[in-house]
């Protein structure tokens, strides 16, 4: 594909899969943006979900300080994981401190598809990674569209799930994660309660209905017994995830990646443990008026069938 030139900024921007994923060029992170440059991202942000900016080279304040472009930064429950640089900064990483204490989160394992804060009943559903050290091989990043999930969903299914509830419990992701990462405060423990959300919401902006999901945390639908909910929410996430809606990205040093969780999932290869990677991440609270932010309730556990 050719590069494009968007009309309105000097932005130049190069599609990486037919609905999700752009990379654009021309922009140098660290520096202050023009506001119309921060308007046309907006739009391809809305557009593409996934947004892809490479040779970057930024400190934890510049990180910080793009991602704030998009709204006010989100300290998470994971603040074992903040960067001791600053705290709205998330260190993604397998690499160890001299006292062999890990010194981010995450690990090298596999991540299954997942939305980064589905457990959070308001959800902050921006997110940034930026990739500074990365391995020979493994470790790839995946996103997921949504939006095509939804649209290419089998009639009975799209039915099965109309006005439904899924419902998500933090308990379920942590147990799926690597030994280090398994343990939270009991303040975390009292923020993530299980919640639910309507597993289809409609893009403020475009108009576009998504599914709204979460592979590690969805313990069942509200209203559905136990088996049945996670019978149907099987079925769908083997629809949703069909490669054609999937966008895989191969990693380079100074990468960074902007996403949507509101009707994206992603999920990370894993890697060699003895390779290394360091990643920096953020999360940003984004504005329901330009962003699908699901507004979830706390939630029962699903019973099983009496
Ligand atoms: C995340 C995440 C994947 C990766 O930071 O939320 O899922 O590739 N990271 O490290
Ligand atoms: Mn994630």
């Amino acid at each position: 594909m050719t590069p494009d030139q968007e009309p309105e900024t000097h932005l130049q921007t190069r599609p990486l899969h037919p609905t999700l994923a752009c990379e654009i060029t021309g922009l140098a992170l660290w520096e202050t943006p023009a506001p119309e440059t921060v308007a046309a991202l907006r739009a391809l942000w809305a557009r593409y979900g996934v947004l892809v900016f490479r040779r970057q080279a930024l400190s934890d304040a510049e990180v910080a300080a793009f991602s704030a472009w998009f709204g006010p930064l989100e300290r998470t429950v994971r603040t074992d994981w903040a960067s001791p640089n600053a705290p709205e900064i998330g260190v993604i990483s397998n690499l160890r401190d001299g006292q062999s204490r890990p010194i981010g989160g995450l690990g090298d394992g596999e991540i299954a598809w997942h939305s980064d804060q589905s457990y959070m009943a308001h959800p902050a559903t921006g997110a940034v990674l930026y990739a500074l050290e990365l391995p020979a091989e493994g470790g790839h990043t995946s996103w997921v569209d949504l939006r095509a999930a939804y649209a290419g969903l089998p009639d009975d299914l799209k039915h099965a799930i109309e006005g439904r509830h899924g419902i998500f419990d933090y308990t379920k992701r942590l147990a799926g994660y690597q030994e280090g990462d398994r343990t939270i405060s009991e303040e975390a423990r009292r923020k993530t309660p299980p919640v639910s959300h309507p597993l289809v919401h409609t893009h403020p902006i475009t108009g576009t209905k998504a599914l709204y999901l979460d592979s590690t945390t969805t313990v069942g639908i509200a209203g559905v017994d136990k088996a049945a909910g996670i019978a149907l929410l099987d079925e769908i996430y083997r629809a949703a995830t069909q490669p054609d809606n999937v966008y895989t990205h191969t990693w380079q040093v100074g990468d960074l990646l902007l996403w949507d969780n509101g009707f994206t999932m992603h999920r990370r290869e894993p890697f060699d443990s003895a390779a290394r990677r360091l990643m920096k991440r953020s999360t940003i609270i984004l504005d329901p008026k330009r962003h699908i932010v699901p507004a979830g309730t706390p939630a029962d556990l699903p019973a099983a069938a009496a």
